[in-house]
């Protein structure tokens, strides 16, 4: 009897051995990650699609309310408190880099900021269109998506100065960003890119 209840013991410490192995554990993250990053992602988008939204909506009404100038005062995500709001919602961390940038504080940070935004730059180089990525640094995760340029709307603010951007907003624009290089874009450039952290 005792012979067999140790046999049956061995059995159950060798089935649980087996578990651990480091063969069972290796298979557990690959079948797992891809699911997390989709997941990362989708929530990344969603967010993004959010704080686009809502920052459009808010352009364009002080675009309509008192035109362009006017709207200026608008496109600050965090003096709008749309950051906040959908960051606070979604507890996230909410902003926009540019390599051509028109807020000072929304330049390329980290080298992970470079990283992803290359990556945006290649595909643009190569005439595909860029796909958000994530990056892991330290156990943080962060959402990055390309702004690509679709609307002549926008163009009122970032196009060709003379051209698309009027004399009077170039000057109201000049008096908030005297570094101002978010101008002379065109329809299907690459405009910025989402930077989101996933907390
Ligand atoms: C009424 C003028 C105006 C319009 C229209 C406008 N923008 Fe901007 N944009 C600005 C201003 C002002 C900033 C700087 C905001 C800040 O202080 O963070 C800015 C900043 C940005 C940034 C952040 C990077 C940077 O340069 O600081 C992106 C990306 C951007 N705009 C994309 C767009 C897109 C895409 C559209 C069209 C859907 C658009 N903008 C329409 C005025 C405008």
């Amino acid at each position: 009897m005792q012979y067999r209840a140790i046999l049956a013991i061995s059995a159950i410490l060798l089935a649980i051995a087996a578990c651990n192995s480091p063969n069972s554990k290796a298979k557990a993250p690959s079948a797992e990650e891809p699911n997390e990053t989709q997941d990362a992602l989708e929530r990344g988008n969603e967010i993004a699609f959010e704080a686009q939204g809502a920052l459009m909506s808010q352009v364009s009404s002080a675009l309509q309310q008192g035109g362009t100038q006017y709207a200026i005062g608008y496109c600050n995500l965090k003096a709008s408190g749309i950051a906040d709001s959908i960051g606070a919602l979604h507890n996230a961390q909410i902003g926009r880099i540019a390599t051509r940038n028109r807020n000072p504080n929304n330049y390329l940070k980290n080298a992970t900021d470079s990283a992803a935004y290359q990556s945006f730059e290649q595909a643009m180089a190569a005439g595909t269109t860029p796909e958000p990525v994530l990056k892991e640094v330290d156990g943080e995760r962060y959402f990055y998506k390309p702004i690509v340029l679709k609307m002549e709307a926008c163009l009122k603010c970032h196009g060709t100065p003379g051209k698309k951007v009027q004399k009077e907003t170039l000057e109201a624009l000049a008096k908030t960003y005297p570094n101002d290089k978010a101008l002379g874009f065109e329809i299907g450039d690459l405009r910025g890119a989402w930077k989101i952290k996933l907390e």
